[in-house]
């Protein structure tokens, strides 16, 4: 079994993904690693992408395969076409299909207004939403493709963008990524309401403040966590177990009504918690 950090066993049932095949982009680090552990654990074969951190994503690869499904490490840089491209032909090739697709890699290039670079804009817009839409655009010509298998998935396939409560809540000093988590949630919603005709549902996680590298000056000292805990109504930092248990529900068919929805995981704190007691 794998020693996977913080995922409660038992919690997500070992078939609900049987004979799905997933991939997760940005998967050698943070929530998106938690999240192609835990599809591996819910039974899907699970790609790795990574675009640097090589080592990393093959030990995730080992975490995944003890669950006795399929996993392997696909370099890409997802605001690259040609490299996306590649990577998802590759995995049709390797793998036959892909079932889910979970446009998870993102960065930060934080900076005050004035001072932000147009490459630190470039960057984040490039990777957080550009990424996304060659990411989502490949694996849904292949869905398209294959169309539904009833006995993999009543869909045809699932598009999960990993988004961010700053899709909704302004963030001073990261006008580049507000902005590419907003544009994530206006892909989503578009393009779920493209596709849902073709049986493709697209979904988008949002998540709040999540112990994993992005943000690591705001929970690793316990002045820092207990800022960060102000804003948040649940009384916790969240773990990247808790954004992969929503997007295994959320890739299986116990979700399938759900189309073009964005789920906050964020302990409430797209619930202005200031204004408990407050305005
Ligand atoms: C950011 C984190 C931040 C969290 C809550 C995430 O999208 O990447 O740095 O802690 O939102 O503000």
């Amino acid at each position: 079994m794998s020693s996977t950090e913080g995922a409660p066993a038992g919690v997500v049932p070992a078939q609900l993904l049987k004979g799905q095949k997933a991939m997760v982009t940005g998967a050698n680090s943070g929530i998106g690693r938690a999240t192609a552990i835990g599809l591996g654990r819910a039974g899907a074969d699970v790609v790795v992408n990574y675009v640097a951190g090589r080592e990393e994503a093959e030990k995730v690869v080992d975490e995944i395969m003890a669950f006795g499904v399929r996993a392997a490490a696909y370099e890409a840089d997802v605001s690259k076409e040609d490299q996306v491209v590649a990577m998802v032909d590759r995995m049709v090739q390797e793998f036959g299909t892909i079932d889910i697709m979970v446009a998870n890699a993102g960065l930060q290039r934080d900076a005050p207004f004035t001072e932000m670079t147009l490459a630190q804009w470039q960057k984040v817009i490039d990777v957080n939403l550009t990424g996304q839409f060659l990411c989502a655009r490949e694996a849904t010509k292949e869905f398209l493709r294959r169309g539904v298998v009833p006995e993999v998935s009543r869909s045809a396939g699932k598009i999960i963008c990993m988004s961010s409560v700053h899709q909704v809540i302004p963030w001073a000093g990261h006008a580049n990524y507000a902005s590419s988590k907003g544009g994530v949630q206006m892909l989503m919603t578009t393009l779920a309401q493209e596709l849902a005709p073709q049986k493709i549902r697209v979904n988008a996680i949002a998540p709040g403040a999540i112990k994993t590298p992005i943000n690591r000056s705001a929970w690793e000292t316990p002045e820092a966590q207990e800022d960060l805990l102000r804003l948040i109504p649940y009384k916790r930092v969240g773990e990247p177990e808790d954004i992969a248990h929503a997007a295994v529900a959320l890739a299986s068919d116990l979700m399938d009504y759900v189309v073009g929805t964005t789920l906050y995981v964020d302990g409430g704190m797209t619930l202005f918690p200031g204004f408990a007691t407050g305005g």
